[in-house]
């Protein structure tokens, strides 16, 4: 977020923030700067500062935080990614594939659900630019540098917890998402070995189907394009795929992309930002610069206007929402599970993902604010929205 170009008269903050497990396992801020250089114009603010202060800190990182989940964590990691492997699987895997069969139901919408995303959310005209600090240039910017450092394994969760050194719950309790989220690879992991293990005998078959071979080196090649017109190199999709645990950790990669990792980061925006001081998406005052000079009017002014309220919530409650038909994790179509085997393992899958919701369900009794967004029964197959 640093030196990004905002609208005239709107502000981005690009912030560091340090967190703090406590006593009693909660994760809180302690420290907030507002700007990536040191220096004297721009101070760590801190809990015990005044209260004006802290409340601007935490507000100008949120506002900033949010621009960058929208951009990076939603639309690149889960829309634009399922829009490359979506492609893939059409181009190159005819229906009768087995791993047809395993992905085509996560990509069901993607593509129509990202053409509708171009022409009326992002853009000139759409609904984030009408809400965001960032201008136009600045949310390209911003999508670009992502884009750059991205990974597929972002949304590999059991690799990405252990990247972010955040997979101890001993030593960071309460993070849900890991939690949940880990039980549900593992649920995916044991259908897709079921299924793989049905349709190839042993790596040597993998390495022999041409039909994989070619899927893996379209999205390798293709499926991640910079925004300059070159391609990512670092993406850490694999030109090939040598051997069955290999395609039993991509099939999984992709079915949790297109559904928990994108219900995560998607339904749970209404609930958050809908409340437009918990973290606005335009800020029209610049950030505080010097502790103890910013005043209550300044910081209710920098807020956005009733228009910008109205935006708000009607685009964090428009992406909250459900299709009204939409198909949730676990139900596949019975023309895609057809061997009684693979029947069995589809069966195996929803009785595991029914048990995980009763778990999860059973864990938020005891929450003051229940974590939901990862309960199966509410994670659709695949991103419609
Ligand atoms: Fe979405």
């Amino acid at each position: 977020m640093d030196d990004v170009s905002c609208k005239d008269g709107a502000y981005c903050a690009a912030p560091l923030c340090l967190l703090y497990v406590n006593a009693v396992g909660q994760l809180k801020p302690i420290a907030i700067q507002l700007s990536q250089k040191p220096g004297n114009d721009n101070p760590i603010f801190l809990p015990t500062d005044h209260r004006i202060d802290w409340i601007a800190a935490k507000m100008y990182y949120v506002s900033s935080h949010y621009q960058f989940h929208q951009l990076s964590s939603h639309f690149l990691t889960c829309h634009a990614a399922m829009e490359a492997y979506a492609m893939g699987l059409m181009r190159n895997i005819p229906d009768a594939h087995p791993v047809y069969k395993l992905l085509r139901p996560h990509t069901r919408y993607t593509m129509a659900i990202n053409n509708k995303a171009r022409e009326s959310l992002i853009g000139p005209n759409g609904a984030i630019n009408a809400t965001f600090s960032l201008d136009l240039q600045g949310q390209k910017d911003v999508f670009c540098r992502a884009g750059k450092k991205y990974s597929v394994n972002w949304s590999n969760i059991k690799r990405d917890v252990k990247a972010r050194g955040v997979q101890d719950s001993s030593l960071l309790p309460f993070y849900h998402y890991r939690d949940d989220g880990i039980k549900i690879w593992d649920a995916l992991t044991t259908y897709v070995n079921s299924i793989i293990d049905l349709s190839y005998h042993d790596d040597k078959s993998v390495k022999e189907d041409k039909e994989l071979q070619s899927f893996a080196h379209d999205i390798h090649n293709n499926g991640f394009p910079a925004y300059d017109g070159s391609y990512l190199n670092g993406h850490d999709f694999p030109p090939s795929i040598s051997t069955k645990a290999e395609i039993v950790e991509i099939c999984t990669l992709i079915m949790f992309t297109g559904s928990a990792q994108h219900a995560a980061v998607n339904f749970g925006q209404y609930t958050y930002y809908s409340f437009v001081p918990n973290a606005p998406l335009t800020l029209h005052h610049p950030p505080p610069a010097e502790k103890g000079k910013l005043t209550f009017k300044q910081l209710m002014d920098a807020l956005p206007n009733e228009e910008g309220t109205q935006n708000m919530i009607t685009v964090t409650s428009l992406l909250s929402k459900y299709s009204s038909d939409e198909i949730f994790v676990g139900t596949y179509p019975a023309e895609l599970v057809v061997e009684k085997e693979a029947k069995a393992a589809a069966e195996n899958l929803r009785k595991t993902l029914e048990k995980i919701t009763v778990e999860i369900e059973e864990r938020n009794k005891a929450l003051e604010v229940p974590y939901i967004y990862l309960l199966p029964k509410k994670i659709p197959n695949s991103i419609t929205i």
